[in-house]
């Protein structure tokens, strides 16, 4: 079996809805590290010998985290830029990320039918973070279709129970893929 660490970067975990879910529903696996980055780097000191070391024990990298302003929380862009530096994770014959498989999670406070052509968000949501299938190709990462949790903040318990569901199902089955 791999083991998969789950990169999470939430500024306000304690007043989290839909990420508090989705993690409470995987937390007693065994092959599944959470590496909470807010937790860890409150004051935006990233030990990058410690985060690079880390990375290298998985064998699946899950980057998790609500959308901002259509984009990745600032701790995770400066992880992002630090982490994934020349000479450990691209450049020539240096990188050490090459094959691990990259699984993205986003949660979003809009409704799946605003991230349309004509709607509100103009465009899926997929697009705004094109930038990770660069990463991943940058990287020679494998990268796995993304996850995307919409309405985070208003589904019903039922539907996020559901959804909790199904995450973990899909992480258990990427486990056994990768
Ligand atoms: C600063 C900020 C920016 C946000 N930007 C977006 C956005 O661009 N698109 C969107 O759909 N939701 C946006 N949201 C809503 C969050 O993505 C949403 O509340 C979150 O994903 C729900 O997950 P949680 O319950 O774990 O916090 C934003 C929220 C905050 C606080």
């Amino acid at each position: 079996m791999s083991k998969a660490l789950i990169v999470y970067a939430h500024p306000a975990h304690q007043r989290s809805r839909a990420n508090q879910a989705l993690l409470n529903s995987v937390k007693d696996l065994t092959d599944v590290t959470i590496h909470d980055l807010y937790e860890v780097y409150p004051n935006f000191f990233i030990d990058v010998p410690a985060e690079q070391a880390l990375l290298e024990q998985y064998d699946l990298i899950v980057i998790q985290h609500p959308v901002y302003w259509y984009n990745m929380p600032a701790l995770l862009r400066e992880w992002q830029d630090l982490v994934l530096e020349y000479g450990f994770a691209y450049g020539k014959g240096t990188r050490k990320l090459a094959g691990k498989g990259l699984w993205v999670v986003l949660t979003a406070g809009a409704p799946e039918n605003t991230y349309a052509e004509g709607a509100v968000n103009e465009r899926p949501l997929s697009e705004y973070f094109l930038q990770y299938d660069r990463m991943a190709n940058v990287c020679g990462m494998q990268k796995l279709e993304s996850y995307e949790l919409y309405y985070g903040r208003h589904t019903s318990d039922a539907d996020l129970n559901k959804r909790c569901a199904d995450y973990r199902a899909n992480l258990l089955r990427l486990l056994k893929e990768i």
